[in-house]
């Protein structure tokens, strides 16, 4: 038996239950994998709290990004092997003590990246990488990013960092610290964002990102950012005319990337909590505050039998 998290009805993180259901076996081209962390997104709350365009079937599992052990191999199965240490994205279910899913959606994860920051790093990651990669960007250019401290946001600055993109990001006073050490220039936001980024900023913005929702995107207008140069992964485009580049279908390059950098110390993914299986209420309170800096993740720690090919973190 493996333990999963599993709602029945639409509404809050009461919704949410943790139910025993017996281990499957990985079919063709899937891996079971035992879980050792997972990252919590907004996505996974709002599937939950309301119907909307998610695909939801009751009783519903919930989860989209982990890491953890390779314990059992299908049909076919070729480049993962049982005692692989992997972390990825799956369409759903992800908070699952076992969890069966197609090997495509999994990376090996380096020796040096601990458990739960491949928990975290797979969708946030990814997303963030396809969204910057949406737009044509050189060193020397200038980016405006709001929520730049969340999931999504602490990647994607960092990643423009790297490649030697200035970069201002938006976030509450108690974050600013953090982006200043990771080389981003920190505005508050708020009434007084818009004069704050002329001042730092007179010859204007090459490029915006949303990951906060529509008033971020009111301001970058205001701005006098070319919506062409504007995306959201928060709000509905449309009405501003602006693009919504999200995560593109689960890339292995880029999660290897993603996690040789982490790795690397260029990017850190900061652990805003950590929360045993059993208290994934507690887990998604703390995401909905909405205050988060980098991830809260779900632990778990069930013994798995096969040999491990290099030793846990
Ligand atoms: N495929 C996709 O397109 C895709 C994938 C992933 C995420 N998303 C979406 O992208 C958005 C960001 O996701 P995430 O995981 O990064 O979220 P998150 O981690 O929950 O974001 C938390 C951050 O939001 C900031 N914030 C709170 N109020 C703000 C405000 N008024 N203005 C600016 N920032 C504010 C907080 O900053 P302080 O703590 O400093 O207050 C905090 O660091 C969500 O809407 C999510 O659904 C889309």
């Amino acid at each position: 038996m493996s333990r999963v998290v599993r709602f029945d009805r639409f509404g809050g993180p009461e919704v949410l239950q943790v139910v025993e259901e017996p281990v499957a076996e990985p079919g063709p081209g899937e891996v079971r994998v035992a879980l050792r962390a997972a990252g919590l997104n907004p996505a996974d709350y709002k599937r939950r709290a309301a119907p909307g365009p998610y695909d939801v079937t009751f009783p519903a599992g919930i989860g989209r990004e982990l890491a953890g052990i390779v314990e059992a191999t299908g049909p076919g199965v070729e480049r993962l092997v049982a005692g692989d240490q992997v972390f990825g994205s799956v369409p759903d279910g992800a908070f699952a003590e076992r969890l069966v899913q197609a090997e495509s959606y999994f990376e090996r994860k380096p020796l040096g990246l601990d458990w739960e920051t491949a928990g975290g790093l797979a969708l946030a990651g990814q997303t963030a990488w396809d969204a910057l990669g949406s737009q044509d960007l050189r060193a020397g250019d200038t980016i405006l990013v709001s929520a730049a401290a969340g999931g999504v946001g602490t990647v994607l600055t960092q990643l423009a960092v790297h490649r030697g993109i200035r970069v201002i990001g938006s976030a509450s006073r108690g974050n600013h610290d953090w982006l200043r050490s990771r080389g981003v220039e920190p505005v508050e936001y708020g009434d007084g964002l818009v004069a704050a980024v002329r001042a730092l900023a007179p010859d204007g913005i090459t490029a915006a990102f949303d990951l906060h929702g529509a008033d971020a995107v009111r301001q970058f207008l205001e701005l006098g950012v070319d919506p062409e140069r504007i995306n959201t992964n928060a709000t509905d485009p449309e009405p501003f005319g602006i693009r919504r580049v999200g995560r593109g279908p689960t890339d292995l390059d880029t999660l290897g990337a993603l996690a040789a950098l982490v790795v690397a110390g260029r990017i850190e993914l900061p652990i805003a909590a950590a929360y045993p299986f059993d208290r994934v209420r507690d887990a998604f309170e703390r995401l909905e505050i909405g205050h988060v800096r980098g991830k809260v993740v779900l632990t778990g720690d069930a013994p798995v039998s096969v040999e491990l090919a290099t030793p846990e973190p």
